[in-house]
């Protein structure tokens, strides 16, 4: 079996590290973030966050293999036979070095003018687009390439289904390629390399590919499995191959979700908007997220107010693998929380409660302990 890895249990949960590390101290289990626990005490933990802890065994790869994965589950969500799953738009995100054409690539793909509004060019934040291709829609998620956006990466490979490696021929390997290819090993994804900017003159895809292998990323035609596409977002020379491509490779993994259970959804974005106060763009990983749904989310409670498509347009309800903004937050969520449905208003607002409280005694006994080494430190 797997190990328990404290880091990888508190992102399930929607939580900080140091929250678990905070608990496990009181357990008197003494581990860094990277380390593995007991099930036993991962129970424990969970149930103090009023999750359920249990391990469940999922087919990765259509089937061809099967990997068992720790799985915690939030209490509400129940059992999901398999009738009731049905096929989700596949979640895909691009990523890459800054300036690569992450935004212009995905913006040929919508065929509308992302790039002109954005502040100076420059991808401020994360945005989520659905696009049909050929009846089939298809989720996609724009990150930032800016070295300080690390984080973002990391959560847009989190909750991917395959992630698309924009590397600009003239350009090559550059330091955001290698945190995105880092950031995508870890969390197990499929990589799918788009070599852009090949119209050019000073484009070099020869170089791109030497570099890719050099860096553990043999592409097919250097005898490894790494699919690799040459574009223009510019033109848009090559980008249909990349768009069969990717929904080949959806095709094969065989996404699913339950549209019919308790929702969840997957914060990748959150701001204060004027006369909407806090939003967030999230991605609904399971059931369907609906107008009037009360939730809780990280140490807050809220109810969905209103519902936002990327078209800018209001909708009643959100599906499993689509993105969507939501208003309705008192505060500010945290990126990389998860919003999970409750049954009313009140029990969610009695767990925001324990979890906040919880989040006090953490703070407070951090900082007991960060006073008791500076008393130690001046000895
Ligand atoms: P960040 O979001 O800041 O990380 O950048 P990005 O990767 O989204 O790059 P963006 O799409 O904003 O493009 C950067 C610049 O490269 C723009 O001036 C684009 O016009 C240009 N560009 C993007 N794709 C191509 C391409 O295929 N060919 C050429 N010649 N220029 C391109
Ligand atoms: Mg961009």
């Amino acid at each position: 079996k797997p190990p328990i890895i404290v880091s990888e249990l508190a992102t399930r949960m929607g939580l900080k590290p140091f929250v678990l590390l905070a608990d496990l101290i009181k357990l008197q289990v003494f581990v860094a973030p990277h380390q593995a626990i007991e099930p036993e005490t991962a129970a424990k933990v969970c149930e103090l966050h009023g999750f359920i802890f249990e391990r469940e065994k999922r087919e990765k790869g259509g089937g061809v293999h099967k990997i068992e994965e720790v799985v915690v589950e939030p209490e509400k969500v129940q059992d999901e036979p398999e009738d009731v799953l049905q096929l989700r738009p596949p979640i895909i995100t691009i990523m890459g070095h800054v300036d690569h054409g992450k935004t212009s690539l995905l913006d040929y793909i919508r065929k509308s003018s992302i790039t002109k509004g954005e502040a100076g060019g420059i991808t401020q934040h994360v945005a989520a687009y659905k696009v049909e291709r050929e009846g089939k829609p298809v989720t996609f998620i724009d990150t930032p390439g800016h070295a300080i956006f690390s984080d973002m990466r990391a959560r847009g490979a989190d909750i991917t289904d395959i992630v698309v490696l924009v590397v600009a021929a003239n350009d090559g390997i550059m330091p955001q390629t290698l945190e995105a290819i880092e950031h995508a090993k870890k969390a197990e994804k499929t990589i799918i390399v788009a070599i852009n900017k090949v119209d050019l003159p000073t484009a070099n895809v020869m170089r791109v590919k030497t570099q890719l292998a050099e860096k553990g990323l043999q592409t097919v035609d250097f005898g490894g499995d790494v699919e690799c596409v040459e574009v223009s977002a510019l033109t848009g020379a090559g980008v249909d191959g990349l768009l069969e491509l990717l929904a080949l490779q959806a095709e094969v993994l065989e996404l699913k979700a339950n549209p019919k259970g308790n929702a969840r959804a997957s914060i990748i974005e959150a701001r204060v908007q004027p006369g909407r106060g806090a939003t967030a763009s999230v991605i609904v990983e399971t059931g369907t997220l609906k107008v009037g749904t009360p939730f809780i989310c990280g140490p807050f409670a809220g109810k969905v107010k209103s519902l936002i498509n990327d078209r800018g347009e209001s909708v009643k309800e959100a599906k499993p693998g689509t993105p969507v903004e939501v208003i309705g937050f008192d505060e500010m969520p945290n990126v990389g929380d998860s919003l999970v449905e409750m049954d009313n208003i009140r029990a969610a607002q009695k767990l925001a409660d324990e979890r906040q409280l919880d989040r006090r005694n953490d703070r407070l006994q951090l900082t007991r302990k960060s006073r008791m080494e500076d008393l130690f430190s001046n000895v």
